[in-house]
């Protein structure tokens, strides 16, 4: 009898400590990366529990914004390192695979980047140099410490054209090779990823395979297609996406998810363009407080398939990063209408995971 209670108890240690929730980093260890965007206010402690949710999840980290040209290089000869290298820290202190997030992007670029004194584009020579001096400059200043970093940012257009970026005007397609160039110069060890957003499309999709094969036939570094994956409940279509995953690892390259996220409001537009802003309306915002239950259990269901979808690629498929910690600090809560409560990311605005996550996690 003493060892049949024994054996039961022992079992019920074990049933317990089996049923203890995991770590997303956890449960996803054995298949890729799992990494999420962080801010400065997350970097400096301020925001203690987005820090903590980031901590305790994900094993990668990639900079929403402090490292972006018009925030860590504001003018030619001023570069502002604070905010950087809180995230830099963050990701060491926690033994996280740092993304650097990105060195080359026509948005949020310093306005004197590609323009003279008199506001008329720089010439090539010019824009070569100053596109070593940025790249060589902050990739060199954490050098070993970095492991990846997002060099070129949404240089092609939906259709396949290269997009008619200052970049583009002023050095043709050689901007990206260029780019590339330099910051294998300035760490030899790290990873270099090509990223952009709407990779669905089969234009943008077949300019990538061409353009990273060039690159490659080259002998110029690069390591992985970042596909961005901003989406919402009815775009994109799921087997288009895959067939764009694919087609990316078909060039030997890693393929990334880079920045997931998935809308649950009525889309407006499409895509992840910046610049396209809808003015706001009350009816583009209809769920100020919470989700309706048939419409959480939608943006759950395919979330599920997503995931089902990264699981099945595993083999090719080397991070999953959500860009942002928790609803409330998603990018999305203000675009394309600036005002709205959305519902776009794994944890919610109380730091629950989403019930998708819940079979990974053992949740109850
Ligand atoms: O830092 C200023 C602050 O000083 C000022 O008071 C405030 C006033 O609005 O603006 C702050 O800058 C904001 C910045 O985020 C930092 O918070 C900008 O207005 C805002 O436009 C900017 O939005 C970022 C967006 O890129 C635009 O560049 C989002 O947070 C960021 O999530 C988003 O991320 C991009 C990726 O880098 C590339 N792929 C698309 C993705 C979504 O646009």
């Amino acid at each position: 009898m003493k060892k049949t209670l024994t054996l039961l108890a022992a079992s019920l240690v074990m049933v317990s400590c089996s049923a203890e929730p995991r770590t997303l980093k956890d449960a996803f260890k054995d298949k890729f990366l799992i990494g999420v965007a962080v801010n400065q206010w997350q970097c400096s402690g301020e925001d203690s529990l987005g820090a903590a949710t980031a901590k305790k999840h994900f094993n990668s980290i990639v900079a929403e914004n402090v490292m972006k040209c018009e925030e860590i290089h504001p003018e030619e000869n001023r570069y502002f390192w604070d905010d950087a290298d809180r995230f830099v820290k963050f990701g060491e202190d926690n033994n996280m695979f740092i993304i650097g997030h990105c060195l080359v992007w026509h948005s949020q670029l310093a306005p004197w980047f590609c323009k003279d004194s008199l506001g008329n584009l720089v010439d090539a020579q010019t824009l070569r140099d100053r596109l070593r001096d940025h790249i060589h400059t902050i990739v060199g200043r954490y050098k070993g410490r970095i492991q990846g970093w997002d060099v070129v940012n949404e240089a092609i257009e939906d259709n396949g054209d290269y997009r008619n970026s200052d970049f583009y005007k002023i050095l043709g397609e050689e901007f990206i090779p260029l780019a590339f160039q330099y910051a294998h110069e300035a760490d030899p060890d790290a990873e270099l990823y090509i990223n952009d957003y709407s990779m669905n499309n089969a234009g943008k999709r077949d300019r990538y395979v061409k353009l990273v094969n060039d690159m490659k036939s080259k002998g110029i570094r690069i390591d992985a297609i970042g596909m961005q994956s901003h989406m919402g409940l009815d775009y994109p279509n799921l087997s288009d996406y895959e067939n764009s995953l694919k087609a990316f690892a078909s060039t030997g390259c890693k393929v990334m998810i880079t920045e997931l996220d998935m809308g649950a409001l009525p889309s407006v537009n499409r895509g992840a363009n910046v610049a396209d802003k809808v003015a706001y309306q009350k009816e583009l915002n209809p769920y100020p407080e919470k989700l309706p239950d048939d419409v959480s259990a939608q943006w759950n269901n395919r979330m599920d398939s997503l995931m089902n979808i990264y699981l099945r690629n595993a083999d090719v498929i080397s991070r999953v990063t959500a860009w942002g910690v928790s609803d409330g600090d998603s990018w999305r809560n203000d675009w394309p209408v600036r005002g709205r409560h959305e519902y776009p990311l794994f944890f919610d605005r109380n730091y629950n995971p989403k019930p998708f996550l819940h079979k990974y996690l053992n949740d109850k």
